[in-house]
């Protein structure tokens, strides 16, 4: 029989037999705790030993109608959503502490009971008169939401059972009790028993319910991480703390597209929508500078216009850095060497920052042609034409390759007064009235048409 695996990782839920600084499933560090092991399922002997009921098959086919939505009524979480709020699904939504998720799902639940859902809101953070407080500041005291301070998963259970309200909201899991098991609130255990509880009474009695889970960097308090395979749909708040701007994705939906986003800014009365995101991540854009590109992005269904800017500087001594705020650290030094070998730009003894404008994070291969923009750019004191957008993914080879929905970028870019984008060639043109297209088969020829730059890297 395998050896009892006694310490687990609070990020991803993976269970180890040692204890070690580093998890070698999700990477994180200082994550790993000593935690009792759940109680184990019946070995394969005892299984064989007592037969079990036959079960019932059925087809693919199905002669039930979709389950009902609700729409809350805010575009940017409806279309996150999928298109409004599924009828006795759970939900995950995580996010770092203080980003604003109980004042998003505070605005969410008075939405909702304002639709005609009859809503719970059970804090386990709180007490009740501090959310009423928030209430208060952000106008929504004559909701018809109900309100409750527990952590006693039982009786939360039980009210909600007594009240069948259409949607429970519970914030947050990690403050959960379930106590069945022996184990601190906030373990990785608690956190699993309360979220598998909350998930299979959603689907048994038929309501919806919503869980917040912070993200912890490290730590003994589980992250959200060990329960998203549990849930229907999962959505993370992110956003910096310094910005205003903060950003709802799905990263799983089964019951919507996955990867979209909804935008929101956090005011002094909680979340507005924002309806044109383009225009709020480039109107903090001053007159052009050198390592500063318009990067024009699609973030689940739709086009976001964003800037990435870049700095270069001489490294001081020692090993120079490489500091990345919203795009990937792995994928820069991937750009840096494609540049070095392929078009001859070296950034050895180089300082190198590269940012996101606005607090968003970009997942896309396809701004690689915009960082790479940015990185010279910048290394070469050249501004770019504040005209120009530009997207590309360049392989290993130093090659451009093209990316989905071109249209839809070039068509967002018009619309915010664009009038050339620098992209990889393609076979089938996209064209756009009054837009020029600068085509590029490769990274190399790239930088000699914008910086006349050659490959080995004479100017
Ligand atoms: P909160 O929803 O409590 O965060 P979380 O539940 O994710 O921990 O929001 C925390 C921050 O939001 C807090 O620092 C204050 C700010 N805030 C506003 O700026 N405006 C508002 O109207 C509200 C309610 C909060
Ligand atoms: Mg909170």
């Amino acid at each position: 029989m395998a050896k009892d695996l006694a310490f687990t990782c609070t990020s991803c839920g993976a269970a180890h037999s040692k204890w070690s600084g580093q998890c070698d499933a999700c990477g994180a560090w200082n994550a790993i705790v000593e935690e009792a092991p759940l109680a184990t399922g019946p070995t394969a002997k005892t299984l064989g030993a007592k037969r079990g009921h036959a079960i019932t098959l059925t087809d693919l086919a199905t002669q039930e109608a979709a389950p009902p939505r609700t729409m809350a009524g805010v575009e940017e979480l409806d279309r996150v959503l999928g298109g409004g709020l599924v009828a006795a699904s759970a939900l995950l939504v995580g996010g770092d502490p203080g980003i604003g998720k109980s004042t998003l799902l505070l605005q969410a639940a008075a939405r909702f009971a304002r639709n005609g859902l009859k809503v719970i809101y059970v804090t386990g953070e709180e007490s009740t008169a501090q959310v009423q407080m928030r209430a208060q500041r952000l106008g929504l005291t004559e909701s018809p939401v109900r309100l409750a301070s527990e952590t006693n998963l039982r009786d939360i259970l039980t009210t909600l059972e007594a009240e069948k309200p259409d949607l429970a909201i519970i914030d947050s899991i990690q403050t959960m009790w379930a106590d069945h098991v022996d184990a601190a609130p906030g373990s990785v255990s608690q956190v699993r028993a309360a979220a598998h509880e909350l998930t299979t009474f959603a689907k048994r009695r038929g309501i919806s319910v919503i869980m917040v889970g912070h993200v912890t960097k490290e730590g003994a308090i589980a992250g959200p991480r060990v329960i998203e395979h549990m849930v229907d749909t999962v959505l993370y708040f992110e956003g910096e703390r310094g910005h205003q701007f903060r950003i709802l994705r799905a990263v799983k939906n089964r019951f919507g597209p996955a990867d979209e986003i909804g935008v929101f800014e956090m005011t002094g009365k909680g979340l507005a929508e924002v309806k044109n995101p383009s225009a709020l991540f480039l109107s903090e854009r001053g007159t052009p500078a050198p390592g500063s590109v318009v990067f024009a992005g699609i973030e689940g269904t739709r086009p976001i216009l964003c800037e990435i800017q870049a700095l270069v500087s001489p490294a001081p001594q020692g090993q120079a850095r490489r500091s990345v705020v919203g795009w990937d650290g792995g994928r820069l030094a991937m750009i840096l060497a494609v540049l070095e070998s392929r078009c001859g730009i070296p950034f050895t003894g180089l300082d190198v920052y590269l940012n996101v404008a606005g607090g968003l994070r970009i997942h896309e291969p396809a701004a690689d042609l915009a960082v790479a923009a940015a990185l010279v750019s910048a290394r070469e004191d050249t501004a770019l034409s504040p005209e120009c957008v530009i997207f590309g993914e360049i392989s290993l080879s130093g090659a451009l390759r093209p990316v989905s929905q071109t249209e839809n970028r070039l068509k967002e870019a018009q619309k915010l007064g664009f009038t050339c984008a620098t992209v990889p060639q393609v076979t089938k043109r996209a064209s756009l009235q009054g837009m020029t297209l600068r085509e590029n088969r490769d990274l190399a020829g790239f930088v000699t048409e914008i910086f006349g730059i050659k490959a080995d890297g004479r100017e």
